[in-house]
């Protein structure tokens, strides 16, 4: 029809429900979920209303950093299934309409892939070693590293090899851990390698991907020492990582169906916008929303910023509460609730065991899913958030694994506490995630989560399950949730009171952050985080949104 604008990409505004393969759904019994897991869950999630999975790794890896070293591209893990699996989970899901995203990791390998291997053993100045940071140490021997620089896991961030002649030989660079060494971009063999395992991928059928450490390509070949140790890392816009990502945009652009992408950066808002550009990536994560606390001041600076920032370049925000690497959101706003900055926000530093009120945590979570849903652009869930799955802290030592805890001397406990394995139902560990039987789970599930599982919470009108189905549905039915203009209208302090228009349709959102109620605007209540009080208001820490003439 001539005039009518083309359809919007089905990203722009989706709902996009993170998998974190290991503690979805385990079929196989051995305590670590797998493909036909998250299969055998496929209607669980169509149900809830999402619109795509993102799946975190699942390609061959010795898992020293559970899937983000990865030894193969092309290949299915065998703790999680096979190529076949994955054919079937993609077929699966697109037959019920769920779109499938696939983590990518182009910044590092594992220290067991091809590549890294023949690196190693083809010595010094090799056409092998091209493909990765090595350099020779300082010092008289080369016994020193070649820069001060550090790993985000700890410690240093050059590991020594052992050349193919036995001696003591050149040094390799690695953002995380020893065994993730960072590929050099800068040799065309890397980027052409990594256009083929996308093309690997999106001939199968998936419809995009999400990539780890986006921003990580371009290290300063200098290796300059720096006054803290953190790596000499170029974004800018003159920067030859760009070219990489359009050259990723061109490959998507062959494909029909919008294949897409969304980015993980840590990078300041303009920088970000550099990577949005419309012939670079889709989408980009928006920390905005981990590092805020329950607070309305901080949240409509995270939400105009978070705006502002991708206006000037077309593309639709984000919005993020929690994923992998953070405390989960009901611990934060808990700790937020008694210690402020108990958690250093956005990060998994900090003592999140220090007076975290669970019960105001899951009230402040079950407000901002309300918030969370209704903002324009593309929301991400982590799974577990739509139960209102607090962090664990409480793990025993022995139990941790993440490399973060090894890596730091026993200083940071890192981020295993959001990735206890999700309760399905029943009323003692594995809660459904596995058949029952001798196998542990990876990390051992809380017994208090009984009254957390999918079953119970399904049964349950007052459940945080209850409410994000019914939060789905509405935004799935009604234009402007998630996809309307916003307009802020005067509020009293510490209450947002906004307004998404469209199709000539209004929805007002007021989130109450204050300690005493609030009065709402006129129209229809739609949904509310909690029961309005005899008086018709909002209670304190409550949002609700409600439908306009
Ligand atoms: C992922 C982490 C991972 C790291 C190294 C991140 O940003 O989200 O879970 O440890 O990249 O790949």
């Amino acid at each position: 029809m001539p005039g009518r604008p083309p359809p919007a990409p089905w990203w722009r505004d989706a709902v996009v429900y993170q998998v974190y393969p290991r503690s979805f759904a385990d079929t196989d019994g051995d305590g670590i979920g797998d493909l036909r897991g998250i299969t055998s869950r496929l209607d669980y999630l169509a149900e809830l209303g999402i619109d795509a999975i993102w799946i975190g790794p699942v390609f061959a890896s010795p898992q020293v950093d559970h899937g983000y070293d990865v030894a193969d591209y092309r290949a299915i893990d065998p703790l999680f299934g096979t190529l076949a699996d994955m054919d079937e989970l993609i077929a699966a899901a697109h037959a019920r309409g769920i779109k499938v995203t696939l983590d990518f990791v182009p910044n590092h390998t594992s220290n067991q892939h091809a590549w890294f291997r023949a690196a190693v053993a083809a010595g010094r100045g090799s056409p092998e070693r091209a493909r990765y940071h090595f350099h020779d140490g300082r010092g008289p021997n080369g016994d020193e590293p070649p820069s001060n620089w550090m790993a985000v896991f700890g410690g240093p961030s050059w590991t020594r090899v052992t050349e193919p002649d036995g001696t003591p030989g050149q040094w390799y660079y690695h953002l995380f851990a020893s065994e993730q060494p960072d590929l050099d971009w800068t040799c065309p063999e890397v980027l052409a390698e990594f256009i083929d395992v996308l093309r690997f991928w999106l001939d199968r059928g998936v419809d995009g991907f999400r990539i780890d450490v986006s921003d990580g390509l371009d290290k300063d070949h200098a290796y300059p020492d720096t006054p803290d140790g953190s790596p000499v890392i170029h974004k800018d816009a003159a920067s030859p990582v760009h070219d990489v990502y359009r050259a990723f945009r061109r490959l998507f652009d062959e494909y029909p169906g919008d294949r897409m992408a969304v980015i993980e950066t840590g990078a300041d808002d303009e920088t970000v916008a550099l990577f949005l550009r419309p012939d670079e990536m889709p989408l980009a994560f928006n920390f905005r929303f981990v590092q805020a606390q329950f607070s309305a001041a901080g949240l409509r600076e995270a939400i105009d910023d978070s705006l502002a920032a991708n206006a000037g370049v077309g593309a639709p925000t984000t919005w993020v509460t929690d994923n992998h690497d953070t405390p989960r959101s009901v611990s934060r706003y808990g700790a937020a609730a008694r210690i402020e900055g108990a958690y250093v926000p956005g990060t998994f530093h900090g003592d999140p065991t220090k007076g975290v009120d669970v019960v105001a945590g899951t009230r402040r979570a079950r407000a901002m899913a309300l918030l969370h849903l209704a903002l324009p652009g593309a929301a991400y869930l982590y799974n577990g958030q739509e139960l209102g799955l607090p962090n664990i802290d409480d793990l025993p030592d022995e139990a941790l694994v993440d490399p973060v805890w090894e890596r730091s001397g026993h200083t940071v406990r890192g981020r295993d506490g959001c990735r206890i394995p999700m309760p399905w139902s029943g009323e003692a560990p594995p809660f459904g995630f596995a058949p029952d039987g001798p196998a542990k789970t990876w990390l051992p599930q809380p017994a208090r989560w009984a009254a957390l599982s999918v079953a119970a919470e399904t049964d349950d009108p007052a459940s945080m399950l209850s409410l994000y189905r019914e939060a789905l549905r509405l935004r799935h039915a009604i234009p402007a949730l998630g996809r309307g203009t916003l307009t802020w209208h005067a509020s009293p302090a510490d209450v947002l009171d906004l307004e998404l228009s469209r199709d000539g349709e209004t929805v007002r959102v007021v989130v109450n952050t204050r300690a005493v109620p609030v009065t709402l605007p006129g129209g229809d209540l739609l949904l509310a985080s909690e029961p309005l009080d005899v008086d018709g208001c909002l209670p304190p820490a409550a949002t609700a949104w409600v439908r306009q003439a």
